[in-house]
């Protein structure tokens, strides 16, 4: 039976109802054994022409997304579910070959149970003096790729970390010379114990209740807003300050903005019609037996978007919040709600322009705050979280920040540093690793034909101007999939427009954003090895493909777990269609190299990486004139 239709619009997330309706005819099927289950559930987003003819106020019969995986059957599956009453075939289910479902819960019950079992683990953990199993917290991790141990079925691998209880660090006091392979489907357990090396003594706590003494001159910050926000939301639609958009949240992706907009004038110009993470990729490089495998692809392999924290008010956010709560799709096929899970507010962003009129001292400078609306939510994948902050300015200014923290991945020491992992404390190495994202990013700007342009910014050539003028911004087209795909080049100021040839500004020219990057590093995992041929995406910081609504992830999506790769932007860019003047999307690759430091223990300061999307003659003019002066009077 289809649900009562209570959703409002096309874009908005599954409902809870939803859900149950679709895992309910899923299951009628019979397809599945009692051991199938749930890694998420979403709807199938509408496409833009689905989404042109929906009528306001309509509920739409909408296909529900199911994927899992069956340990009976040892495969994972994907099922769409229509929920449309007309529905001639309403579940259409594929087990899949390439790729597994991402981790869950009942792969960790059951790499636990494993082990906790296992003679050799048991051995493993006494030779190092460990009686009590429950004394060492089990890290499953992704295997990246049946290891030889294992060549079939669905294996992870389990690293060993001691500890009191529940409520100490888990991390803090690594085994050394352990790595274990599960195999959750069938409970195999293949245990590789090698040297003995001391386990790390320091707990490392960091919890408050644990820290003594603490700063004690740190006064209140409160944020008032007396007048309430300035933001306005309806269902998953939000208007501020001319901006307007929707969000959702997916479990994969986690938040996820459309039909991102900027009213200019009397007229709601279009930016993004859609824009979220798409996929990322933590290859470590230390060759040593604890990490050399590790390369994890946290949205597809771990469904990144559905470990989302349910937010604080004066922890995670301050101010006047708006919260918006998102529905996942637990394992055994009950929807649960995370509250809170994304956070909506506003922040005072330092001075947005100012200028003194020196020759007339008696008038005061004019000067405007920045003001900035801020989307957000933060994950927690193990030991590590990520933040992932929308910005949205008063002058059209759109930015994208992640925030990386959490606690580190660390070896305890055996006695000799290499310059693959540091020292972080005295029994600590941390091994160095990269953290590059993946962001899809379906412009739409005045409309969905666009084009893109590269700037490069070159000196006067020798001899062309005795004082060396002659700075040159050089554009270059971006004509094809192979001539986009591009690197950043900070030392010529490098950036990419996307234009609109179809709309121009005032000077006659197409209007434009222009995508500012950061200096990010080069994925630096070769692309004949497990981590390089799932990776693609990150082997440049900009690809431009044709859109193609089938073509939604950068990698191997929802079968990233074992999966083997080759698929995803190289393979969609590999067709070099034109990308001029037609619906595109741009793929943007950024991240950190991230070489741990003491500071980083045990708990590491919060680093950032992004980018920034810059109107580029999108507008006549400074389109923040029209802010007020503050209404509290400068003094
Ligand atoms: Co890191």
């Amino acid at each position: 039976m289809a649900p009562e239709a209570t959703v409002s619009h096309p874009l908005d997330p599954a409902t809870s109802e939803e859900l149950l309706a679709a895992v309910d005819q899923l299951r009628n099927t019979g397809h599945l054994s009692e051991r199938a289950f749930f890694s998420f559930g979403h709807r199938v987003e509408p496409t833009r022409s689905e989404l042109g003819t929906h009528t306001t106020g309509v509920a739409v019969d909408r296909t529900i997304r199911l994927v899992g995986h069956d340990g009976a059957q040892g495969k994972s599956f994907e099922a769409l579910v229509s929920l449309a009453p007309s529905a001639a075939e309403p579940v259409a289910l594929e087990w899949i070959d390439q790729g597994q479902a991402p981790i869950g819960m009942v792969d960790v019950i059951a790499i636990y149970g494993a082990l906790y079992e296992d003679a050799a683990w048991l051995a493993a953990l006494a030779r190092r003096g460990i009686d009590d199993p429950a004394k060492v917290h089990i890290e499953p991790w992704l295997a990246g790729i049946n290891p030889p141990e294992m060549p079939t079925g669905r294996v992870f691998r389990a690293l060993g970390f001691l500890h009191e209880d529940a409520s100490t660090n888990h991390y803090s006091r690594p085994i050394g010379g352990l790595v274990a392979f599960v195999n959750a489907d069938t409970g195999e357990v293949q245990v590789n114990d090698l040297e003995v090396i001391p386990i790390p003594d320091d707990p490392a706590e960091y919890a408050a209740d644990q820290m003594g003494e603490m700063r004690s001159d740190l006064r209140p910050l409160e944020i008032t807003q007396p007048e309430g926000p300035s933001f306005s939301v309806d269902g998953h639609r939000i208007e501020w300050q001319k901006w307007g958009m929707r969000i959702s949240v997916d479990p994969i992706e986690g938040l996820v903005l459309h039909e991102v907009s900027y009213r200019d004038g009397d007229r709601d110009r279009p930016i993004l019609h859609r824009a979220a993470l798409s996929d990322m990729v933590v290859p470590y490089g230390d060759p040593s037996v604890l990490h050399y495998w590790k390369h994890a692809f946290d949205a597809g392999e771990t469904s990144l978007g559905q470990l989302g924290n349910s937010l604080k008010l004066g922890c995670d956010c301050l101010g006047e919040i708006h919260y918006f709560d998102a529905t996942f799709l637990g394992a055994d096929g009950v929807p649960g709600v995370t509250e809170n899970a994304v956070c909506l507010h506003e922040e005072d962003f330092g001075i947005l322009w100012k200028h003194t009129n020196s020759f007339q001292p008696e008038s005061a400078p004019e000067v405007r705050r920045s003001r900035r609306l801020v989307v957000s939510m933060i994950h927690t994948i193990g030991n590590y979280e990520y933040g992932f902050y929308w910005y949205f300015y008063l002058d059209g200014t759109i930015q994208l920040e992640t925030k990386l923290t959490g606690i580190i991945g660390v070896s305890p020491f055996d006695g000799t540093e290499t310059d693959t992992s540091p020292l972080v404390a005295p029994q600590i190495t941390s091994p160095i690793h990269q953290h590059l994202f993946c962001f899809r990013l379906d412009f739409t700007l005045d409309g969905p034909n666009n084009s893109v342009v590269e700037s490069n910014v070159t000196a006067a050539e020798d001899g062309l101007h005795p004082y060396g003028a002659g700075f040159r911004a050089v554009a270059t087209p971006l004509l094809t999939e192979s001539q986009a795909r591009r690197d950043i080049e900070p030392a010529a100021s490098r950036t990419w427009s996307i234009t609109n040839p179809n709309s121009l500004n005032q000077l006659g020219k197409p209007v434009a954003y222009k995508l500012l990057p950061q200096a990010s590093p080069h994925f630096m995992v070769p692309p004949d090895t497990p981590a390089g041929r799932r990776g693609g995406f990150a082997r440049h910081n900009l690809w431009v493909t044709r859109n193609d609504e089938s073509e939604h992830s950068a990698g191997a999506g929802a079968f990233t777990n074992l999966h083997p790769g080759e698929v995803g932007l190289p393979a969609y860019s590999a067709a070099d269609r034109s990308i001029d003047n037609t619906d595109i999307v741009v793929w943007h690759t950024f991240g950190v190299t991230h070489v741990p430091r003491p500071e980083d223990w045990p708990v590491m300061p919060v680093e950032y990486a992004g980018f920034t999307l810059i109107a580029n003659g999108f507008f006549d003019a400074n389109p923040s004139l029209d802010v007020p002066p503050s209404a509290s009077a400068c003094h």
